[in-house]
């Protein structure tokens, strides 16, 4: 009996739920639409950045090396040693990873709900079992009593985004000791921690707590969504592990290089989070004027309870697309629709954005 292609894919391909970048497709296509529904950073490389990338392509024959120089630069940023650092193509790379180095068909990885929807998929494709708690109901906090009741002897990892995406907010630092203390392994990830200059790191814990690693991303305050680039900080045997699922070369010289070059002018990084900060209040402002509910985020993009208006998120979002807008499909939370998400662009598509809330809502 000759068996299909798809009975000869492991069971979990199919049941894994699909993180769907379809939109994309669409964006790059009609460049004339604001692209408010991604948590990119809306201002191009500066010509520095260029100017690096470019010079790293003349060696882009040669296979790079384990990037000391670069590891110890970030490590310091930390407090950490280069063997604390493990770099990697965008932190989506870690998501993939961390879900392989701890995870095997059977095992469970708790998580909030909502969340960002790539670590659901990336668990399901090891044969786990995600375990979404609800966040709380009103300030959309992560349910800690909820999410420390459901471990049991199959959870295996702990994914704590800090702030959280898409509700933009930060668990309290007790709570975040109270998943340290479980000795289960624990991801934080500190994509948008740049945003918060005033709040530190979370990562002084791998001091204590040798389960725990940090992801970050450069991806959001630094702009290199596209570039990619992003490391993972953690013990050395935490790091060794990573190393090992992580493949070799998996950062391009020209990434980088870009890293390096924005390293050397933080000021580049200064303005670009002074420009989301800015648009964020005048954001928040205007919804809050309309009667709306944004929730206060600490990132480059706010979550908004339009629920109220009695219009749908579909409709929302439909009609922003009507005006050229892109914005964020946020699913039901307990059970309600009118949710969405939006990420300050240029000033020019953060401008027609607010006029649009205003038509629409007003
Ligand atoms: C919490 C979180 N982690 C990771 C990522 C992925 O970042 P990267 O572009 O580095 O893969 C995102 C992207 O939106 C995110 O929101």
């Amino acid at each position: 009996m000759t068996k299909e292609l798809k009975d000869w894919f492991v069971p979990w391909l199919m049941s894994a739920r699909e993180y769907n970048t379809s939109i994309l497709d669409h964006a790059w296509a009609h460049p004339e639409n604001a692209r408010l529904m991604l948590n990119e950073n809306p201002i191009p490389p500066s010509e520095k950045i260029v100017q690096a990338v470019a010079d790293a392509v003349r060696k882009g024959n040669r296979y790079p090396d384990s990037m000391k120089g670069l590891r110890e630069r970030i490590g310091k940023m930390y407090d950490l040693g280069p063997d604390n650092v493990a770099l990697c193509n965008g932190s989506s790379e870690t998501i993939d990873a961390m879900m392989r180095l701890f995870l095997k068909p059977g095992d469970e990885i708790i998580m909030s709900d909502p969340t960002f929807g790539l670590f659901p998929p990336r668990a399901e494709l090891c044969g786990a079992k995600v375990v979404q708690i609800p966040v709380r109901e009103g300030d959309l906090q992560y349910d800690v009593e909820g999410m420390l009741k459901a471990i049991n002897e199959k959870t295996k990892l702990i994914l704590i985004i800090n702030p959280n995406n898409p509700t933009g907010v930060y668990i309290d630092d007790d709570d975040l000791i109270r998943f340290c203390e479980t000795g289960i392994p624990l991801c934080i990830d500190e994509a948008y921690g740049a945003y918060t200059p005033d709040k530190p790191s979370k990562a002084p814990l791998i001091n204590k707590y040798p389960q725990v690693f940090l992801s970050v991303t450069w991806s959001k305050a630094h702009g290199f969504a596209g570039l990619r680039f992003g490391f993972v900080l953690g013990t050395e045997e935490m790091i060794n592990a990573f190393n090992t699922m992580f493949l070799p070369w998996n950062v391009s010289l020209m990434s980088a290089a870009a890293a390096e070059a924005i390293m050397d002018n933080p000021e580049e990084i200064e303005a670009k989070v002074r420009h989301n900060n800015r648009w964020m209040d005048i954001f928040y402002k205007e919804l809050k004027q309309l009667g709306l509910n944004p929730y206060p985020a600490h990132g480059n993009y706010m979550l908004v309870d339009a629920t109220m208006s009695g219009k749908s998120t579909s409709e929302i979002l439909d009609a922003a697309l009507a005006q050229k807008i892109y914005l964020k499909r946020i699913g039901e939370i307990h059970g309600k629709t009118g949710y969405f998400r939006v990420t300050p662009g240029l000033d020019e598509e953060n401008e027609r954005f607010v006029k649009f809330i205003k038509e629409y809502f007003g």
